[in-house]
This record gives C-alpha cells, structure tokens and sequence, in this order.
C-alpha cells in the first residue's frame, strides 16, 4: 500500500512510519510540518529507502495537501499530525484550532476530493484513519473505562480540538461516505518521546540532577501503551478495520503519575546512579495543571476481539526500554533539550516561551 502519514516526524507518526517501510513494507509519504515537535532525526533510519519520502508542508494549506494527493496518489491516510501537548494548549490555544481542527478539515476535504475521482478497487478500498486521543471522553472518577461508546466531555483546548476533529472525521463519512476511521488512544510512551511530557522529562531531569516537578498531589492516573504497541494497533486498524468505526486503543497499565515517577528514579538508580543521591530525593510538589483531567484508562476490547490486536509491552517491560533508550541516545535528545529547556509550561499567569 502507499500510506500518506501525516505527523510522521513526530513522536507515534515516526513510529509509524519505522513500521510500516521498515517491517511491513509498505510504501510511506511522510507530510509534517516540523513544527518543534518534529524531528527529522526520528526517521533516519528509513530516510534512504526506496519506500519512504518526505513532504514538508501545513496540513492547513489547502493547495499543498491537494498536490500531495495529485501527485502521490495514496491508497490510504493515517492523519496523526497535530499540536499534541495539553500545557501548550492552555496558554497558546490558537495551533490547535488552526492544525486540529482546521487542518483535519482540510486533510479531509482534499481526501474526498481525490477519493471521489477514484473507481472500482482503489476507491473501495481507500481508507482515512484519523488518530485522536482518549483525552475527547473528559475525566473519570475511582471507577470505570472508556468504551467507544462513551459520550465526548473534552475540558482542555487540545482535547476539545481533538474532539471537535473526530466529529469532523466521522461526519465526512456519514455525510459523503468517505471510508473514515477514529482512534482514540491512551497515554504513549517510548523512544523519541519529545522532552516536554511527563516521561521523557522525568528522565532528563533526572540524568541533569534538576527537580522532578509533580503536578498537584500525583494522584492524577494516566493508561500507558507503549508507542510501538499503538503504531501496530493503527497498522491493525488501517488495513482491517470497518468503516465508519472508532476503535479504542489502550494496553491496561493504569499508574498515578507519582507511581510513575517513582518507577524512572528507581530505574535511572539502577542504570545511571549518582553518588549525590537517589533521584526519588528530586522529586518537587508543583502547583497543579488547570482543569487537570483526574484520571484515564482505555477498553481496548473491541480492538482486541474484532481486529485481534494485542499489546505486546507491559509498562514495567517497556519503561526499562524507555530508559535504557534515552541513556543511548543523548545524540537524539540533546539539541531538542537546547531548544526547550524543560521549563515548566501551562501556568494561567506564564506566557508559553
Ligand atoms: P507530536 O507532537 O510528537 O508530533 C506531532 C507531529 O505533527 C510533529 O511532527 C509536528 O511537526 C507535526 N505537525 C504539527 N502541526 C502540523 C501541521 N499543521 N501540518 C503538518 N504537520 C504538523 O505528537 P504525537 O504525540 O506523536 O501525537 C500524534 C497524534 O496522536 C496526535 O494526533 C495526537 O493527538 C495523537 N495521540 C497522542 C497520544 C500521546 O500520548 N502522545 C495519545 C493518543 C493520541
Ligand atoms: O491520553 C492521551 C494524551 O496523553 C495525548 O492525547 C496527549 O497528546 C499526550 O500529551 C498525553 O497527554 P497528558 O496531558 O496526559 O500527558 P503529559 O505527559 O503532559 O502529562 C501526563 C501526566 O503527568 C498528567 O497528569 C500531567 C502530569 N505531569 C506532566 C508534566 C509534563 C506532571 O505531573 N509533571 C509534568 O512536568
């Protein structure tokens, strides 16, 4: 197949991208902006293959999607790019509507223009998964899963931008009946993790001897799914998924933040001590996020039963990969570090910098 991957120089998108020409085959268009999150580095390895190419463009800019499609003809889309990171969105809301929402729109209009033009197999057979996030369902209390089911409650700029663009996508094949299909995802984690989420920052933190900043108490629960896990559930997703459906990606590793964190110091005493003392002696109470989401966690089950998809990682096999990765890989995360110095981001009185 060839698959246009937006995003795919960012975190999963590289993933992705990693999967498909390198295990699967496949032939890749990669299309990103490069905005800080994206990383050219985090494809380099496929970068010299005859099945992988690069576009740089703005999913936002009508006439440079439209000459993408017309010129690389794809069999399908995995729309993953997007401004991903909730801190951002609270002091700087305006790249999220513009990419998340503008530019699934625009993703999805040039998809149906180029799809309508298309016959017999090819346009039975094209398919567009959007990729979104758990973060569209709002918060949950002690008790309880996300189902597909569950109603939209978004409370943060980037979840409802995110919400807002599902409902697009699945409105383009309701409407129009182009051939759409919905992810929404739990927490990822892995290599080539920007360093401004939780785990990546911990990690470099942690190596720097610099304050672990917890938000609020670190009672707050997140549901990880190891980022090669979820690029194989959209692998899954794209090749043998219906139609019209969403499918709830997760991999049952719900942790509160502090468990997390507690985790990395105690792999990081393991793999890297320092004389001056256990990392968990780092870790800072912070003043809590804005309207921070209490907790997550997916059911994955009907990804699991009807498409047979499993997670391969459990957290603890894949937070010591995590690890063991970014102690390799300083090459990968140095100069993203001198760029975004892991200064605290999301404060109501902080201007994002
Ligand atoms: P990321 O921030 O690491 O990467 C986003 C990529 O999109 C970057 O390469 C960036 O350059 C590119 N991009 C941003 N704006 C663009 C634009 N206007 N045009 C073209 N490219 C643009 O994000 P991620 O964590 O890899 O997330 C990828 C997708 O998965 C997002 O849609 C996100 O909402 C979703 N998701 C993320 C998680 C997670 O835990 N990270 C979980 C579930 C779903
Ligand atoms: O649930 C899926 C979502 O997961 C994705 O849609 C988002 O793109 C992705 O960024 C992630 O969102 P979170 O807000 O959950 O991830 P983040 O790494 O920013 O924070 C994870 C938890 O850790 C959250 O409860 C806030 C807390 N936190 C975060 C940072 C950066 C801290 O306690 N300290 C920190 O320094």
């Amino acid at each position: 197949m060839k698959i246009l991957v937006t995003g795919g120089a960012g975190f999963i998108g590289s993933a992705v991208c990693r999967l498909l020409v390198g295990e699967t085959g496949d032939q890749v268009v990669n299309v990103d902006k490069l905005t800080y999150a994206g990383t050219l580095t985090s494809v380099a390895e496929i970068a010299g293959s005859p099945n992988y190419s690069f576009v740089q463009a703005d999913i936002a800019d009508r006439a440079a999607i439209k000459a993408i499609f017309d010129t690389h003809k794809p069999d399908a889309v995995l729309h993953l790019a997007a401004e991903s990171h909730v801190d951002r969105s609270i002091v700087g809301a305006g790249p999220f509507i513009e990419t998340n929402i503008v530019g699934t729109y625009v993703m999805l209009d040039c998809a149906l223009d180029y799809w309508r033009g298309l016959s017999g197999d090819a346009k039975a057979a094209f398919r567009f998964v959007h990729v979104s996030t758990d973060e569209v369902y709002g918060s949950l209390g002690a008790d309880g899963l996300f189902e597909e089911t569950t109603p939209y409650a978004p409370t943060s700029p980037y979840s409802s931008s995110k919400a807002a663009a599902d409902h697009l996508a699945l409105a383009w094949w309701h409407t129009y009946g182009l051939p759409v299909l919905v992810s929404n995802c739990s927490n990822n984690y892995g290599p080539y993790h920007f360093p401004e989420k939780l785990i990546p920052l911990m990690i470099l933190n942690g190596l720097d001897r610099r304050p672990l900043p917890v938000y609020g108490d670190g009672s707050n629960i997140r549901d990880w799914l190891f980022v090669e896990d979820h690029a194989r559930a959209l692998r899954t997703i794209l090749k043998t998924g219906r139609p019209g459906e969403k499918y709830n990606v997760g991999g049952r590793n719900e942790r509160t933040n502090l468990q997390v964190v507690h985790t990395i110091c105690d792999l990081l005493d393991e793999l890297a001590p320092n004389t001056a003392g256990s990392h968990r002696d780092l870790i800072t109470y912070v003043t809590d996020r804005p309207g921070h989401d209490h907790r997550y966690a997916i059911d994955a089950t009907k990804l699991e039963t009807e498409l047979g998809w499993t997670a391969r990682e459990d957290f603890e096999s894949g937070i010591r990969k995590t690890v063991e990765w970014y102690l390799a890989r300083a090459d990968w995360w140095e100069p993203l570090r001198a760029e975004y110095d892991g200064r605290r981001l999301g404060l109501l009185n902080a201007k994002a910098g």
